[in-house]
């Protein structure tokens, strides 16, 4: 998604804004642009394509003003074109926006109406021309931007520069998250603080319906009815170091590596090592009472939310409605009385996720979030957040915030287990011994990427792969096929291997690789049974197994020997080779692994 940054500074600052913007790349974005204050006039630099296309430009176009804001856009209203990138200005006014205004089509027709005259096909012109349009009546620029926030509706976060001030930037928002920089003479504005983590620490997170006026000296900040506000300054953990890959070639391929570390990290925020018992916050629920739990999220978040319906399901007992929020919201599903809602989400920000959970909200559920950005909006919104301990995820393509995911949400389901009495103590402590063992598994499958980068060769000449699976490891094959599609372009569908013979298996022929994920569970048989129906019709098949290769009896075409580990911790243990196989696949290919065409990282608009 698009990401803003601002910087009041004491000097030029274009190599500032173009170092933050670089911060939020592992957003997704198409274009780039920065508009500076150069000796009063607005002045601005936009390039399609990557941040180094901006660098070249400014290289040979160099902007000297101290007052500057900068975009990378995500396109959705007009092509990623040089035309439709960010800041769009007048000679008045520069804006940076993050989000989608939706009545822009009635703002520019009115605005054309008087006469002004618009050069993109972007919804954000409609705004810079908005408060132009004010300026023209007389008001100042603090005034001119308070009166046409009124007229705004959508999600949106904006900065704002204005000609002939050099020390005033404003910012808003509604629905995007935006973030104030506290510097020595300096001010800063991003869209979060990894984009600030190198010039300082000290955040002020703006709040629903916010505006900001910033200049060197402070910031006043002021709500939704204009009223003067103080919102909390926090210190920031984003590291400025953020941006280091370590030895890897890609921030995916660290992330993958830094699953036994993180998830370590996760579990024993929610585990009480020395008891081996699961030992979870207080949600302000009685979890013996629940009849019905709720879980939404979006995309790999709500394969996490999937794996949890198998595992609350057959160990607390209790049913569990699951559904992609951007169906959820809409469908205005009934709720029980006092039940509990779900939301699982990487960066807080999903703006789908987020209106399911006002949604649910609204109609009385305890709200729990599983958030790994914990001064997200979806985890401030909540009355419980649940944090991944993942560190910044930077790799578009999820991995260890999955993991992470799944190690609280495994918690989870054994808090609700022993509240309700459906696990004994002793059980309850085998599972927890079994989760403790996943991050040395983990270690074990990732000290050896031979296999993975072997299989990725052939995988990277299938224009089709399918992935199959039944009981926790289903929602994997589902998970495994989305890494694969994202980062490597290929066709990829993930399948109940129960469901193969009533449509997919047409599909199976010689040319087809079938990655089938089966732990020797109690489904393994039936998933075997499935795997030969593939065999018959020439498929390629890849087995994911603790089986030893030749205990399957039919022919494989690779198999990734797994280790033994208890069933209820299969899924976060078999995520680990499908992220590799896509990860390896993707390499061969050369796509942009880290920045997939099309994607973005924080999904801030539906
Ligand atoms: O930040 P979130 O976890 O809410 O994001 C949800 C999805 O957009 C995200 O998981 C997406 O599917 C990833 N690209 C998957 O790798």
């Amino acid at each position: 998604m698009c990401g803003i940054v601002g910087i009041l500074g004491k000097s030029a600052v274009a190599t500032n804004l173009v170092d933050a913007l670089r911060r939020l790349e592992y957003r997704g974005y198409d274009s780039a642009g920065i508009a500076t204050v150069e000796h009063g006039a607005l002045e601005r630099r936009r390039a399609e394509g990557k941040l180094r296309n901006l660098e070249s430009r400014l290289l040979s176009e160099p902007l000297a003003g101290r007052t500057g804001i900068g975009h990378t856009r995500w396109a959705t209203h007009g092509r990623p074109t040089e035309r439709n990138a960010h800041p769009h200005m007048t000679a008045n006014v520069s804006v940076v926006h993050n989000g989608i205004i939706e009545n822009f089509r009635e703002l520019r027709l009115a605005l054309e109406a008087k006469g002004h005259r618009f050069e993109t096909e972007t919804d954000t012109e409609a705004v810079v021309h908005l408060i132009t349009d004010e300026m023209k009546r007389g008001l100042s620029p603090i005034d001119a931007v308070r009166e046409a926030l009124t007229h705004l509706q959508g999600a949106f976060a904006l900065g704002i520069i204005f000609a002939g001030n050099d020390d005033l930037m404003i910012a808003a928002r509604q629905g995007s998250p935006l973030a104030i920089g506290y510097g020595s003479g300096e001010m800063y504005l991003g869209s979060d603080a990894i984009a600030l983590a190198p010039f300082t620490d000290a955040i002020t997170y703006l709040e629903e319906g916010d505006w900001a006026v910033l200049r060197r000296a402070g910031v006043e900040i002021f709500d939704r009815s204009n009223a003067r506000v103080e919102r909390p300054v926090i210190k920031s953990v984003a590291s400025s170091l953020l941006v280091d890959k370590g030895n890897h070639r890609h921030f995916m391929a660290k992330e993958i590596h830094e699953q036994p570390e993180v998830i370590s990290h996760t579990l024993a925020n929610y585990i009480d090592m020395v008891e081996g018992r699961v030992n979870f916050p207080d949600l302000g629920i009685d979890l013996a009472k629940i009849n019905r739990v709720t879980i939404s999220a979006c995309g790999t978040a709500y394969y996490a939310g999937l794996v949890a319906k198998y595992w609350i399901e057959r160990t607390a007992r209790v049913a569990v409605e699951i559904d992609v929020a951007s169906e959820m919201r809409y469908r205005e599903t009934p709720l029980p009385q006092d039940g509990l809602a779900v939301f699982v989400s990487q960066s807080g920000e999903t703006a789908d996720t987020l209106a399911t959970l006002r949604y649910c909200k609204v109609n009385g559920q305890r709200i729990a979030s599983i958030v790994n950005v914990r001064t997200s909006t979806i985890a401030r919104e909540s009355h419980a957040a649940l944090p991944t301990l993942a560190g910044p995820e930077i790799g578009v393509a999820s991995t260890k915030a999955f993991t992470c995911q799944l190690s609280v949400l495994a918690c989870l389901a054994i808090a609700i287990a022993r509240a309700r009495a459906t696990i004994t103590p002793q059980q309850e402590m085998e599972l927890v011994a079994a989760l403790m063992e996943i991050p040395r598994h983990i270690s074990s499958i990732i000290r050896n990427e031979q296999p993975f980068i072997d299989i990725a060769q052939e995988l990277s000449k299938a224009t089709d792969v399918l992935y199959l699976g039944r009981g926790t490891s289903f929602p994997i094959a589902l998970e495994g096929a989305l890494k694969l599609k994202e980062i490597s372009y290929i066709h990829a569908e993930g399948y109940a291997a129960g469901e193969l013979k009533h449509g997919p298996i047409a599909l199976i022929d010689e040319r087809v690789p079938v990655i089938v994920v089966a732990p020797q569970d109690d489904l393994f048989e039936k998933t075997l049974s499935n795997m030969q129906e593939v065999a018959a019709r020439g498929g390629q098949i890849i087995l994911i197994s603790d089986a030893p290769a030749d205990s399957v009896g039919c022919k494989l075409a690779a198999h990734i020997q797994m280790p033994t580990v208890s069933a209820f911790t299969t899924p976060l243990l078999y995520a680990v080779p499908t992220q590799l196989l896509a990860y390896h696949t993707a390499v061969v290919m050369g796509t942009d692994v880290d920045q997939p065409r099309n994607l973005a990282k924080s999904v801030t608009v539906e």
